[in-house]
């Protein structure tokens, strides 16, 4: 069994919340490749977008491993004080308790892995994200796996037509629910537009499918919503996901389809705005108008035993200038709205920023009607 894991942390941005610095991803590739050599892990890419560095690892150690967290725990570290040296903006923002306690679940850094049996050929994307938080997947994995128009597969491909499983959290109540497309797709989006509260976790095929066993991911997303661990704004979530393509699965062209459309997300300047989401290139992953907008970068990689081959930067493609193009465009519209919803979060969601503080000193002002 391969396990591909991505955990990733901001530790610091440069200058304020837009990228990673260089020194930062050279300090985390030396110590990944000294990993490799102690064959704690297979391979590995340092990834990146906007202020958060993302580590991308294959390995056999499963997910959940002490192993694995506690390496990317001391990557996170180390290059936290490299970011402290060079007081880098929010300098270990993510690392929300001192101690390391096996996993870095509900500790900061964000984790989407998923354990399975390399296929004779396992295409892999990795798709990063900036200013915005795990909701934000929620539109495009559905539609990856649930919609017939985006993928064409479901209604073409025998293997795809007997359908998949989401599984679904929901992130406030800290409970979740699995639901099966096609049968249940409208209580699945019945639930799912709702992407503050409701957050697809993990996708699975459908017994039917044939091609991939029943209990193995075919797409995993990160789930960790930093509001609900620190009780208050600390940065945001930033969502990575994990997604295999090909035979029995959407193809790689039906993976990224759903980024052609630039959905609106939640988690643009403070957190507190909503914005298109753009897919860029790494070299474009830079967010700086009104420190955005939200972006997403697309990895592609071959599994070849454990090694990852690649990536290929996949939204480079001039294919999706028009995306970019039209993302600028609802960029422009949605920021004249100013402090208006809804550019501005609805208020329940407002709950975890800063505003309840300017709130507060309001309150003793209002009179009764
Ligand atoms: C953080 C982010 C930024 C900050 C904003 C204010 O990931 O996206 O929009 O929320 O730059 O940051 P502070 O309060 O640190 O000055
Ligand atoms: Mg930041
Ligand atoms: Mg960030």
């Amino acid at each position: 069994m391969t396990t591909v894991s991505i955990i990733k942390a901001d530790v610091g941005g440069f200058p304020g919340h837009s990228t990673v610095h260089p020194k930062l991803k050279e300090k985390a590739g030396e110590m990944l490749k000294d990993a490799k050599s102690k064959g704690i892990i297979t391979d590995f890419f340092v990834g990146w977008c906007g202020d958060d560095l993302d580590l991308i690892l294959s390995h056999n150690k499963g997910t959940d491993s002490s192993d694995i967290h506690g390496l990317a725990w001391d990557v996170f570290k180390q290059c936290t004080e490299i970011a402290k040296e060079l007081k880098l903006y929010g300098a270990g923002q993510d690392l929300l308790s001192d101690a390391f306690s096996g996993n870095v679940k509900g500790m900061g850094p964000g984790v989407a892995e998923m354990e399975f049996e390399e296929r004779k050929s396992e295409p892999i994307i990795a798709f990063l994200m900036d200013k915005t938080d795990p909701g934000a997947f929620n539109l495009p994995v559905y539609r990856m796996f649930g919609d017939p128009f985006s993928t064409a597969g479901l209604v073409i491909d025998p293997a795809l037509h007997s359908g998949f499983k989401f599984e679904v959290f929901d992130v406030y109540k800290g409970r979740k629910v699995v639901m099966k497309c096609p049968e249940e797709m409208y209580d699945l989006l019945a639930i799912i537009g709702g992407r503050s509260k409701y957050i697809i976790k993990t996708v699975f095929p459908s017994a039917e499918n044939g091609k991939i066993p029943e209990k193995e991911p075919v797409a995993v997303v990160s789930t960790d919503k930093l509001s609900l661990i620190a009780g208050e704004y600390v940065g945001k979530d930033d969502p990575v996901a994990l997604v295999r393509a090909q035979s029995g699965l959407p193809a790689l062209g039906e993976v990224l389809e759903p980024f052609a459309f630039p959905h609106l997300v939640a988690g643009w300047m403070r957190g507190s705005h909503c914005g298109p989401m753009m897919p860029v290139s790494l070299e474009d992953a830079s967010p700086t108008r009104f420190d955005g907008p939200p972006r997403v970068v697309a990895l592609g990689f071959q599994l070849a035993n454990g090694k990852l081959v690649g990536p290929v930067d996949l939204f480079k493609d001039k294919a999706f200038d028009l995306t970019r193009q039209k993302s600028l465009e609802i960029a422009d519209y949605m920021r004249r709205h100013g402090p208006f919803e809804p550019h501005r979060l609805p208020q329940d969601d407002m709950e975890y920023t800063t505003l309840p503080k300017v709130l507060k000193k309001l309150e003793p002002r209002f009179e009764k009607i």
